[in-house]
């Protein structure tokens, strides 16, 4: 039996449709939700992405800005930018595109972000509150957000699961794991340095992969009906899109598996809308709209 191909794409449509009616209320209320996106240098892959949010923006009514920087730019000129879109009443939620430049302190500049408009879920704030499952008072990551969001919309138990996450990154590894422990599934996180990969991922139930490694994944190393997420997008040497597991061969042996592309990446995309929409919403409340309103 082949798996069930989970299509982001559809998800994630379905998604930016029940975006809409709230942006549109929001509008009522005289605010458009705004995204800020910065963007430093001129890395191929990251104009790709931020090319994707501001279009998925559009699509839902969202305001968005990219604010470009050269590759050479100075730590000040980025801190006086994010903190003059912290003070900006028409910016709901702000990003800065990863990676920076290395000469940028990459945390400094994250941890300048508003918490109430840190849509990506970066900052240590954010973190710690992923961390204690505080999860109605923070911005969860993106991509990890996506995930759950996947896995919840085809109805898969994630209670008391064997979930196996490979990888073990600030954006996707470490905040999947946290989220799914507070779901109380048994989560272990798999890593570079991890000995015998697949003497833990055949132990999966759903098997979330994001190592950046392609074809890391192959059928042996899968349970038989295990749940498959594939977060890799790696541009292989023909120019061509593939994940980190080896899709045609893993598809005969899982129950479900999200393809690359058209799996989590449409996902990420829209639950930076979420964050953003929420984060508008968020704030009109705190400066004394009515729930009614928002409701
Ligand atoms: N680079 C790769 N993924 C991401 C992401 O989700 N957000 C940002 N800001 N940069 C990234």
């Amino acid at each position: 039996m082949t798996a069930k191909i989970i299509d982001g794409k559809a998800v994630a449509q379905r998604v930016r449709q029940e975006l809409k009616p709230r942006v549109e209320r929001l509008r009522a209320l005289g605010v458009q939700p705004g995204l800020a996106v910065i963007l430093v240098g001129s890395n191929p892959a990251s104009k790709v992405y931020v090319g994707q949010k501001t279009k998925a923006c559009a699509e839902v009514g969202v305001h968005s800005e990219v604010h470009e920087f050269p590759g050479n730019v100075d730590q000040d000129s980025l801190i006086r930018r994010i903190q003059a879109l912290n003070a900006s009443p028409k910016i709901h939620g702000m990003i800065v595109q990863l990676p920076l430049p290395d000469h940028l302190d990459m945390r400094r500049i994250l941890e300048t972000i508003a918490v109430e408009k840190d849509v990506d879920g970066f900052h240590l704030y954010n973190v710690g509150g992923l961390v204690i499952g505080q999860d109605h008072t923070v911005f969860p990551p993106c991509t990890p957000y996506g995930v759950q969001w996947l896995l919840e919309s085809e109805g898969i138990r994630i209670e008391g699961q064997n979930v196996v996450v490979v990888g073990a990154s600030n954006i996707v590894g470490k905040p999947m794991a946290l989220m799914l422990l507070k779901k109380e599934a048994t989560v272990s996180i798999c890593h570079i340095k991890t000995r015998d990969l697949a003497q833990y991922t055949i132990l999966a139930d759903i098997l979330v992969v994001a190592a950046g490694k392609p074809r890391l994944i192959t059928a042996p190393m899968v349970k038989r009906g295990a749940v498959v997420i594939d977060v890799g997008i790696n541009r292989l040497p023909d120019g061509t899109l593939a994940g980190d597991v080896d899709f045609e061969e893993v598809k005969e042996k899982a129950s479900h598996i999200t393809p690359v592309p058209g799996g989590v990446g449409p996902m990420t995309v829209t639950m930076l809308i979420w964050n953003t929409v929420e984060a508008a919403e968020r704030i009109l409340k705190r400066n004394g709209a009515p729930e009614t309103a928002l409701a």
